[in-house]
């Protein structure tokens, strides 16, 4: 079977992922079911999209009875589930105004829109410019690649869009530099998934709001990977005591059904009107049902507290095992969004612990990433704990 769908596959599907050697055919909780009858421990829950596991109770009764009733109308309508998820999500955070797409990165692609539309309006065309951050990951469309800052995800696709300037992760000298009268906007991604696991210091934070009220220029914080319960809290910015503007948000919100949403602030909710942004599928009622049942979950059981307790026993048995290696360099990140930092390239170590049916995933070459799902047991770190052991055990290392 698995053999079928790999030849097939490579047949029928564009070749635009290195793909492991495996495919499932169900899912529960932290667990993958292989077509091979395996179970698989899955670390890294659809690459952080399924907070609440596999296939959750919650999740698939919204699905379920949501399809039943009707999955979709134009925005030409109200919709009801629409309305209530934005409520939840304005109940819950700093913002106003909900907007719904279907992906992280159409939620950032509208923000920039957002953010330049503000700036338009308020001081004409000229003021576009947003500033982004080295190590940055945004997506995959052309303006989201022009702020992302692995520039071999971007070639070949040229001419990018224009108005877009990178500064230093961390370095609030190198923004205060870069920061002019054309700058609108400031995006970054309060702890960096896929570049390498790594939170925006407090202060630099701290002093960016600061210039950015001073000079009316919005922050934008891309919480698609590091929101929804995953660092400890229920959105990454709690961490740091300030407030974004605008605030994207994809993966978990709807437990691994696709949604985007960009939420925004008082000072924004004026900005669009009709006709000025849209989606057919952004918001309807299926995607909206399971992202108010995912939501409505996590805030109920607070499971950000799981993920702070969970996330710092992980991080202390990965702290033993870096002692014991000369070649682990340390963990890194928050809650359980962590990266354990080698020497050595990872590539390897993912592909030894899918032998051993554990799902990990390896970014920026050198970082183990786990983002399991937030319902995660100690035993389930402890079986990763004793694979990755065992793996490191045999890597030799010159
Ligand atoms: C921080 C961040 N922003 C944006 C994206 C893009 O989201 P999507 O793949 O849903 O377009 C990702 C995806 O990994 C991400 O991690």
């Amino acid at each position: 079977m698995l053999k079928d769908i790999i030849t097939e596959g490579t047949k029928y599907t564009m070749n635009t992922y290195k793909r492991w050697d495996i495919a499932f055919t169900s899912g529960s909780g932290c667990y993958l079911k292989g077509v091979d009858e395996k179970d698989y421990l899955d670390m890294i829950s659809g690459l952080g999209a399924c907070n609440l596991g596999h296939s959750h109770p919650v999740v698939v009764k919204a699905i379920q009875e949501q399809a039943a009733k009707y999955i979709h109308v134009s925005n030409g309508y109200w919709i009801k589930e629409q309305v209530d998820l934005a409520k939840l999500l304005v109940e819950n955070s700093f913002a106003d105004k909900a907007f719904f797409c279907n992906s992280g990165a159409e939620a950032n692609e509208g923000a920039i829109k957002l953010a330049r539309r503000y700036s338009y309006n308020k001081y004409g065309e000229s003021r576009n410019e947003i500033i982004s951050m080295t190590s940055a990951f945004h997506g995959r469309t052309l303006a989201t690649l022009s702020i992302t800052y692995n520039k071999n995800y971007s070639k070949g696709y040229g001419p990018m869009p224009e108005g877009f300037k990178t500064v230093e992760f961390n370095n609030i000298h190198a923004l205060k530099d870069a920061i002019t009268e054309k700058t609108c906007a400031i995006i970054l991604e309060p702890i960096q998934g896929e570049g390498g696991l790594t939170p925006a210091d407090k202060s630099f934070i701290k002093e960016m709001r600061e210039i950015a009220d001073e000079k009316d220029i919005l922050l934008i914080f891309d919480e698609i990977q590091c929101g929804i319960g995953r660092t400890g809290k229920l959105f990454a910015y709690e961490h740091y005591d300030v407030e974004p503007d605008i605030m994207t948000l994809a993966k978990a919100l709807a437990g691994g059904f696709p949604i985007g949403a960009i939420l925004a602030n008082e000072k924004l909710s004026s900005v669009f009107n009709p006709g000025d942004h849209g989606t057919t599928f952004g918001g309807n009622p299926l995607a909206c049902s399971a992202g108010f049942a995912t939501m409505n979950y996590i805030i109920n059981e607070k499971l950000w507290e799981k993920a702070e307790e969970k996330g710092k026993y992980f991080k202390s048995k990965l702290e033993d095992l870096s002692k014991k290696y000369s070649w682990i360099k340390g963990t890194k990140g928050k809650g359980l969004m962590i990266g354990l930092e080698l020497d050595i390239k990872g590539g390897e170590i993912v592909e030894k612990a899918l032998e051993q049916n554990i799902l990990i995933n390896c970014t920026a070459d050198k970082i183990l990433r786990f983002l399991p799902a937030l319902i995660i047991e100690k035993t389930h770190i402890d079986k990763t704990i004793e694979v990755l052991d065992s793996i490191f055990q045999e890597i030799n290392v010159e």
